[in-house]
C-alpha cells in the first residue's frame, strides 16, 4: 500500500516523511533513489552504491524526467569518485553516463558542471567535492522548480480572473513533469500545485502519455495524492476537449529545448500543441535554465530523438484483480513495433516559457534577454 502524500509548505510527504526524489543516506556516501519503475503500485526506495547503479538506474528508468536524470548524473559521478577519484575514472564516469540517454540535456549539463569542478582539484579532494556540487544541483533544482510553480501560478491566476473567478480552471498536461521528474516540486506541475495551494480551483487532464503511461503511473499519482483533481484521458481525447471548451489551458514540461524556444518534449506533445494552436488556447512550457541547449539552434536537426525498445508499444504491465503486477503483449506477434521517445514542439506554437527567471516568448531574444549570460557563452 503507497503512503498518502500530504502538502505541507512547499514539499512533498509520503507516510508522514518528506521525501526527495534522490538523496544521499546520512553519514554515508550512497544514494537513495525512489524506482519509478514500481508505482504506482508499488513505492520503492533503492540504494545506489556505484557509478553502474546510477547509470542502470537512469537508463531503464528508474528515475526518469530531465532534472532529475541530471541529479542522478551528478551522484553517478560522485559514487564513481568514491571508488576511484583518479583522472581515468573520471573520464570513464563521464563516459559512461553521458551514454545512459540522448535526448534530456540536463544529463550533459551535470557531466560538464561535475567535470568542471573535479578536473581542476588534486585527486585526494575529488570525492568530498563531487558530493558537495551533486548536493548543491539537488538544491538548486529545488529552488529552481519553486521559482517556476510561482511564477506559473500567477498565470493561471490570471487566466482564472479572466473565467471571471468560474472554477475550475482546467489545465491539460502530457508526461509526468511534476516532483517525480525533478528533486521536488516539478516544472509543469509546481504551477498547479502552487495555485492549488493557494486555492484557486484546479483541475487536470492527465494524458495516459503511451508507451510508457508516465501519465497514468506517475502524474495521476502525484495529483492524487496531493489531493489536486484531475481526470485520465488517453492521448487522443486532448484535442477534442479543446474543441469543446474544455481545456483553459496547456502545461507541458521539456526535456531539452533550444536556443531558438523549439522543445523537445515527451512524444505526442506536438500534436497537443498543434490542437491547443488551432483551439487558441494558451500552450505554456515549463523549464529550469539547465534544460536549455544553448548550442542548439533547430530542434529538429540540432536535438537526438531517443528511440526504445519495441517491447514497450507492443506490452503493457499492469496489476492483476489479485494484486500482482504483470506485463502483457497486447499486439499481434511479427508485426514490427518503432518507438520514439520524444518530439519537437517548434516555438511558433508556444505561447510562453515559464522559467525560473519570469515567463517568456519562445523565441531566440526573448531566451538571451532572460539568460544573457548563457547567450553570451559564460558558464
Ligand atoms: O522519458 P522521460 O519520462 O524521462 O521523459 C520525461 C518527459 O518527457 C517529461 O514530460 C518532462 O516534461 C520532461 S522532464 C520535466
Amino acid at each position: 500500500m503507497i503512503g498518502r502524500i500530504e502538502r505541507s509548505g512547499h514539499t512533498m510527504i509520503v507516510d508522514g516523511k518528506h521525501y526527495r526524489t534522490i538523496w544521499p543516506v546520512e553519514d554515508g556516501w550512497q544514494i537513495v533513489i525512489i524506482d519509478q519503475t514500481l508505482l504506482p503500485f508499488e513505492f520503492k526506495e533503492v540504494r545506489l552504491e556505484s557509478l553502474e547503479d546510477a547509470a542502470h538506474a537512469i537508463a531503464e528508468m528508474l528515475v526518469r524526467g530531465a532534472p532529475l536524470i541530471g541529479a542522478t548524473t551528478a551522484y553517478g559521478v560522485a559514487l564513481a569518485m568514491h571508488a576511484d577519484p583518479s583522472n581515468a575514472n573520471l573520464n570513464h564516469a563521464c563516459e559512461k553516463l553521458l551514454k545512459t540517454r540522448p535526448t534530456a540535456v540536463n544529463l550533459r549539463w551535470a557531466l560538464r558542471e561535475m567535470q568542471h569542478v573535479l578536473s581542476a582539484l588534486p585527486i585526494g579532494q575529488r570525492e568530498q567535492a563531487a558530493y558537495q556540487r551533486a548536493a548543491e544541483i539537488c538544491d538548486d533544482d529545488v529552488a529552481i522548480c519553486s521559482a517556476i510553480g510561482d511564477n506559473g501560478h500567477r498565470l493561471i491566476a490570471d487566466q482564472w480572473e479572466k473565467k471571471n473567478r468560474q472554477s475550475p480552471i482546467n489545465i491539460l498536461t502530457h508526461c509526468n513533469a511534476g516532483w517525480l521528474a525533478t528533486v521536488d516540486w516539478g516544472t509543469a506541475l509546481a504551477p498547479i500545485y502552487k495555485a492549488h495551494n493557494a486555492g484557486i480551483p484546479v483541475h487536470v487532464w492527465v494524458d495516459e502519455t503511451r508507451p510508457r503511461n508516465q501519465g497514468f503511473n506517475l502524474t495521476a499519482w502525484e495529483l492524487a495524492q496531493h489531493g489536486v483533481p484531475h481526470t485520465m484521458i488517453v492521448d487522443n481525447v486532448g484535442g477534442h476537449l479543446m474543441q469543446r471548451g474544455q481545456v483553459d489551458l496547456c502545461i507541458v514540461g521539456t526535456d531539452r529545448t533550444t536556443s531558438t524556444g523549439d522543445v523537445c518534449n515527451k512524444i505526442g506533445t506536438y500534436l497537443k500543441a498543434l490542437a491547443a494552436c488551432d483551439n487558441d488556447i494558451p500552450f505554456y512550457v515549463a523549464l529550469p535554465g539547465p534544460t536549455i541547449d544553448w548550442d542548439a539552434k533547430d530542434g529538429l536537426q540540432d536535438i537526438p530523438i531517443e528511440q526504445r525498445a519495441s517491447i514497450e508499444v507492443t506490452h503493457m504491465t499492469g496489476q492483476m484483480e489479485d494484486g500482482r503486477v504483470r506485463t502483457l503483449r497486447i499486439a499481434p506477434e511479427g508485426s514490427a513495433a518503432e518507438n520514439h521517445a520524444f518530439d519537437i514542439t517548434p516555438a511558433s506554437l508556444i505561447t510562453g516559457l515559464i522559467t525560473e527567471r519570469g515567463v517568456t516568448e519562445a523565441s531566440q531574444a526573448a531566451l538571451a534577454a532572460m539568460y544573457p549570460e548563457k547567450a553570451e557563452g559564460q558558464p
